[in-house]
């Protein structure tokens, strides 16, 4: 069975090459899924001249300033201008290796909605917090934390992407996803006026993809690695 208006986001992360996005630019259109694709910055313009009318394109990062004596960033407004859409702001890469807490987080999703893009919002629990019962709780206080102060009307997406199903070939079972992405839904709505999307993210791929995306509240999919093999992306994003 087919699912209405999902969207599939692709996190290229540190990966991809011109070569890869000419490769890309021959995908045909999915007849109902949103495509985004978040490339490095480096292939922005590409992605830009080479992909389809129908993807947005997406940056996995921004600055939390709009300007000034930052060096080595790059702000929401610069992304703006490269036909970027939307921008993924707290993914657990950042918030281990370069350290994001919740009110960078924060920070950088107010500076995206400045510059009128749409951030991707990426929450999960690690291993440690799962195996303490801790999920929930972690997911309370990201949401809290990153999102709590954010206008209720704003244009957000949420990822739920478990930090242990990243890269490891480990997906949560789908009671589990219905139990987060649920209480996602609920805590969200109490804040917001929109219906924001809830993305899954974690070893997804093209053989899991239909049956996760049919899980209740699941409005999408983040995907890493199955994301940089063209076929395997094509099929993900026609399921
Ligand atoms: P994988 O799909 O490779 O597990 O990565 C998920 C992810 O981190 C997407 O942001």
């Amino acid at each position: 069975m087919k699912n209405n208006n999902k969207i599939i986001a692709a996190n290229w992360k540190m990966n991809g090459s011109e070569e890869l996005m000419k490769e890309f630019s021959q995908l045909t259109r999915a007849k109902h899924n949103e495509i985004i694709i978040c490339p490095p910055f480096t292939l922005l313009d590409t992605a830009k001249t080479t992909l389809p009318n129908f993807i947005k394109i997406g940056a996995q990062n921004c600055s939390e300033e709009d300007k000034g004596p930052f060096t080595g960033e790059i702000s929401a407004s610069m992304l703006r201008e490269k036909s970027v859409s939307h921008v993924l702001v707290g993914h657990s890469e950042r918030r281990t290796l370069f350290k994001e807490t919740d009110d960078v987080i924060f920070k950088k999703v107010k500076a995206s909605i400045r510059s009128k893009l749409t951030p991707i919002v990426c929450i999960g629990e690690t291993l440690s917090e799962k195996e303490a019962n801790k999920t929930l709780q972690t997911l309370d206080s990201q949401i809290n934390g990153s999102l709590a102060k954010i206008e209720p009307y704003a244009q957000v997406i949420v990822a739920y992407e478990p930090v242990w199903a990243i890269g490891t070939g480990l997906i949560p079972n789908e009671n589990e996803i219905k139990e987060t992405h649920l209480y996602i839904k609920t805590k969200l709505n109490q804040h917001f006026n929109t219906d924001i999307p809830i993305l899954y993210g974690g070893s997804a791929n093209s053989e899991n993809c239909s049956q996760i995306i049919s899980i209740d509240n699941v409005g999408g999919l983040l995907v890493g690695g199955a994301s940089l093999k063209k076929h395997d992306f094509k099929a993900i994003c026609n399921c």
